[in-house]
């Protein structure tokens, strides 16, 4: 009876069936067993074709019930289970899934047929669950494909009170080898498309590397995007502090709020140690583990976990932890512990980037310090030094002088103008009524001090309400309007510039808008508009500038607030 099956002629069940000739009977059962394996090519889904071949199977063999149990990947429960002869009344009444223990069990575990006259009769049975019709005959068969174990195919209560045979038996292995391909095809099925979604989503990760410069913001995505594709409870991300702790910098997961910002030993923890092996980690029961503080393990809430170090250059910058895979069995496998290495790949990128970033702007904020302390200097040496040497040069000639008093109104009037540019790039450095008064009063300063200078008429209109915006926004809008009027004055030649200053509960915008020459090209040298793009980058907002040749320049600068 276990010769292979592909070989032996199909002539069976005459003895049961004796109404029907031979060949009719032959003739069935081939066009059944085909059909079922055309079933098998066709886009049924696949709950459909076991069902197809749990039925084939109960009508070439007799059997008044047929039930296929699909064993899930981990090989601890079923993960499919389909019935044909049972009503879906008594299904309800049954209650759960057979557990796979008694005769179930042994198919399971051994993988090899069994056929019993009487199920209750074998010392292996441990009874039928309530509710359960009552079974006698019994056949079961393995769901093997390549030495494979995928579930088992068994049918029962023969018609006629009859026992199953061997013939019974090669068909129902068939169909059994049958539904393993079926199912091996699904499962391949799902493995590939798990892996495109897992490509689609580093590639998403890839991308926003390109385009994303905030940091959490980035780490907040590789978080959610691995806990996804592992199908995990939570993962976490942490980096280590300058003093020395490891600081959860992002969480995804139902306990990720809590998590978040949170801090572990970076000498005692689990982390640390993955952290300074350099090595990722497959922990299967943190509690076994004595490197995992079982305060850490209770925090964290999961049983299992995988450590993955981001690695940067043989350095390790971070440390990623996922845990408890969601479902029965809160274990990882290998496969996920590479995806979240490919993950842990893209945080260490995202760490070194964001770094190189903060480094580049802080050079750039420097280098902007630099050239202005050297603007500054000019105009002190060129300006207020010249002015101060007349004025030395006039007192010298004072005591000589015929008309004493119209020479000293003569230096007055030069001490008068120095004090007034000492003022001014004393306002220029940092304005005190920024500080004391707010936005608007300085700004009021401002452009009545353009004005007196000779620069075009201001308009300036401003709706703040009465609270004080935060300090780097009035300093950015203040910094903002200023270089856009000193550009009006100095490259557009305008006669009149407005400026509007409006706050909505979300976000305040600056529009300053002149009626000069238009922008020609914004590549000069300067550094203005570079400027007031990083101050308005390092606060979340948005600079634009809209221009017509001959028509003038609007910029605008919107600050959400938070
Ligand atoms: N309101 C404006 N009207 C016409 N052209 C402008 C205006 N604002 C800027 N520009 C043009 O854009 C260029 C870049 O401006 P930006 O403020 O960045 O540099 P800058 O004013 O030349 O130098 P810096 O601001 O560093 O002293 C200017 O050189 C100028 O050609
Ligand atoms: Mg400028």
């Amino acid at each position: 009876m276990k010769g292979p099956l592909a070989t032996r002629p199909l002539r069976r069940g005459r003895h049961t069936m004796a109404a029907v000739t031979p060949v009719d009977e032959d003739t069935k059962r081939l066009r059944a067993l085909v059909e079922a394996g055309v079933a098998l090519s066709s886009e049924l889904s696949l709950d459909a074709l076991l069902q197809k071949l749990v039925e084939v199977a109960a009508e070439l063999t007799g059997a008044r019930y047929a039930a296929l149990g699909v064993i899930d990947r981990s090989g601890t429960g079923l993960e499919r289970f389909v019935t044909h002869g049972v009503t879906s009344a008594e299904h309800e009444a049954i209650g759960a899934l057979p557990s796979g223990r008694g005769i179930l069990g042994v198919l399971i575990e051994e993988a090899v047929p069994v056929r019993l006259a009487d199920i209750a009769a074998d010392p292996r049975s441990v009874g039928f669950p309530h509710h359960h019709p009552p079974m006698h005959t019994f056949l079961g068969v393995p769901v093997v494909l390549r030495g494979v174990a995928y579930g088992n195919l068994y049918l029962t209560e023969k018609e006629g009170g009859n026992e199953f045979t061997g013939d019974d038996q090669e068909i129902a292995t068939l169909l059994a080898a049958q539904a393993a391909v079926a199912i091996e095809n699904a499962r391949l099925y799902e493995s590939a498309t798990r892996w495109l979604r897992q490509l689609e989503s580093l590639n998403e990760v890839g991308n926003a590397l390109l385009s994303e410069i905030e940091l959490p913001r980035l780490l907040a995505l590789i978080a959610r995007r691995l806990r996804e594709l592992a199908g995990a409870e939570l993962v976490l991300i942490g980096l280590p502090q300058p003093d020395g702790d490891i600081r959860i910098a992002a969480a995804d997961g139902d306990r990720a709020a809590q998590m978040m910002g949170t801090t572990v030993s970076g000498t005692h923890s689990k982390s640390a140690r993955v952290l300074e092996r350099r090595k990722s980690e497959r922990v299967d029961s943190l509690l076994d583990d004595h490197e995992v503080e079982v305060d850490a393990a209770r925090r964290m809430g999961g049983t299992a976990a995988l450590y993955v170090p981001l690695l940067l250059r043989d350095e390790a910058i971070g440390v990623i932890t996922v845990a408890d895979k969601i479902g029965p069995d809160p274990r990882f496998s290998d496969d996920d512990l590479r995806l979240a290495e490919a993950f842990a790949g893209r945080a260490s990128a995202a760490v070194d980037l964001s770094g190189r970033v903060a480094r580049d702007a802080m050079r750039r904020v420097v280098a902007g310090q630099e050239l202005e302390r050297t603007r500054l200097a000019r105009e002190l040496h060129d300006e207020t030094g010249q002015a101060l040497t007349s004025i030395l040069l006039a007192l010298g000639t004072i005591r000589e002088a015929d008309d004493v008093p119209t020479a000293i109104d003569g230096v007055r009037e030069l001490v008068v103008a120095t004090l007034q540019d000492v003022r001014r790039l004393a306002v220029e450095l940092r304005p005190s009524a920024l500080d004391d008064y707010g936005l608007v009063p300085a700004l009021e300063r401002l452009t009545a001090t353009v004005s007196e200078q000779g620069g075009p008429a201001i308009d300036l209109e401003a709706q703040l309400g009465g609270e004080r915006l935060p300090g780097e926004v009035e300093t950015a809008l203040y910094r903002i309007v200023q270089e856009a009027l000193t550009n009006a004055m100095k490259h557009a030649d305008a006669r009149h510039v407005s400026v509007v200053i409006t706050r909505t509960p979300d976000s305040v915008t600056a529009v300053v808008e002149d009626d000069g020459s238009g922008i020609e090209d914004t590549h000069g040298e300067g550094l203005g508009l570079v400027g007031m793009r990083e101050r308005l980058a390092l606060l979340d907002g948005r600079l634009r500038i809209e221009s017509t040749r001959g028509a003038g320049t609007t910029i605008v600068a919107e600050v959400p607030l938070r």
